[in-house]
């Protein structure tokens, strides 16, 4: 079928609305039609080259919409179901098995690398050229997705899919970087480097927790209010005063227990480090170009029993995960609506440059209203 998605031609070129062709659904995929799709990060980092993924493509990863065609063994679904996309999984590894969907063992094949199914088929084409798509299994700048049944989770009727669409990477990402890998233990302090969609979503979650001290650490002093109101005890400014020096000075020369790094910045990440207290944990979730290292104070480490541990996607497996989320959310404990702005599709650039500048935490790109005859116009 033709469709409407953003095409990145060249590297750190803009988004093109572009027409392309979506392949039919295999019996376990089925045509997702875009109602909102949230912009993270890592969407731009793709742009800008510094994370792997083959151009030209179509990016999007935080897809939320309304299933239009089902393949003959798609059990869980039905054409008319409103759904958040998430990553894709292969289902059958000893990772999926386990519960660990997000440490399939065909995780960078399925999401990034790719830019295909795993089968090297294309989900998106062009008569021009090649254009790559399959992107965290979605690719949801564009007015439809191709997914595996595995990647949607089905969504409630009575929160909007503008809302729920960052659930699929960035707030699961933060939240779960709290409450399923540092889980803070009571009375204990927590750091947050990095108060973006990403790290706002751990503030939020790190209220759900019992942590005494909650300490944000940012340069955007506009974030760092808005993640006082979200759940930090205290914030920190990091462009005027030295983070190291603030968190002894709160933790009364103890230092943290646990650091959530979100900026992706590696020297932020030692100084994540510096911050433990002994025992502390260190989570690494902003994820800087491929290949970048830290030196890593070794005699500090094991001599105080630090632990550095990454983490993809909060290690979250968004099937049991997000309708927990949901749940909370309707219950007023996470508002992450409070991080969302709204873009109409066709400003998907104003969009970017507006997270790139610091001026929107999370865009939201809202596709137009469906047509009579069912397409966009
Ligand atoms: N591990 C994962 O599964 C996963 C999932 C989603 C996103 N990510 C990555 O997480 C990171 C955050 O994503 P996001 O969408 O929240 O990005 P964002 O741009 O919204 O947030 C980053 C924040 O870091 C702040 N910052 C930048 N430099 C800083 C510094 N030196 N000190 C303190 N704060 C600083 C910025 O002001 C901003 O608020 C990105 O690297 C992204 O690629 C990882
Ligand atoms: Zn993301
Ligand atoms: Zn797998």
């Amino acid at each position: 079928m033709k469709i409407t998605a953003a095409v990145v031609e060249t590297e750190s070129g803009p988004f093109e609305l572009t027409e392309v062709a979506l392949d039919d659904p295999r019996p376990d995929e089925m045509i997702v039609r875009m109602v909102a799709t949230g912009m993270c990060h890592t969407d731009l980092s793709v742009r800008k080259g510094q994370t792997p993924f083959p151009l030209p493509a179509v990016l999007g990863h935080e897809g939320a919409g309304v299933v239009e065609a089902v393949g003959a063994r798609v059990g869980r679904f039905s054409p008319g179901d409103r759904v958040i996309i998430s990553f894709a999984s292969c289902g059958v590894c000893a990772g999926c098995s386990s519960g660990r969907p997000v440490y399939c063992g065909h995780w960078t094949e399925l999401n990034l690398l790719g830019g295909s199914r795993l089968d090297a088929s294309a989900p998106i084409t062009r008569p021009s050229g090649p254009v790559h798509g399959h992107f965290f299994g979605q690719s949801s700048f564009a007015s439809h997705a191709l997914v595996h049944e595995r990647s949607a989770i089905k969504a409630p009727d009575d929160v909007d899919l503008e809302v729920l669409a960052p659930l699929g990477c960035s707030v699961q990402t933060g939240v779960g970087a709290v409450l399923n890998v540092a889980r803070p233990q009571p009375g204990s302090t927590l750091l947050v480097f990095g108060a973006g969609g990403v790290g706002l979503a751990a503030l939020m979650g790190s209220k759900l927790t019992a942590a005494a001290r909650v300490i944000a650490v940012d340069i955007n002093p506009s974030r760092l209010e808005l993640a006082h109101e979200l759940g930090a005890t205290h914030t920190v400014n990091s462009a005027e005063t030295d983070p190291f020096d603030a968190v002894l000075e709160l933790t009364g020369g103890v230092g943290a227990d646990y650091a959530i790094e979100t900026t992706g910045r590696p020297a932020v990440l030692e100084t994540a480090i510096a911050c433990m207290a002994s025992g502390g944990t260190t989570v690494v979730v902003g994820a800087p170009p491929l290949g970048t290292t830290i030196p890593v104070d070794v005699p500090n480490l094991l001599g105080r029993g630090i632990r550095l541990v990454g983490t993809n996607q909060g290690d979250s497996d968004p099937s049991r995960f997000l309708p927990r989320l949901i749940d909370l959310h309707r219950r007023g404990s996470l508002p992450f609506d409070r991080l969302i702005h709204r873009f109409p599709f066709d400003r998907i650039n104003d969009a970017a440059a507006a997270a790139m500048n610091g001026t929107v935490i999370k865009p939201v790109l809202v596709m137009p209203p469906v047509s009579e005859k069912g397409i966009h116009p």
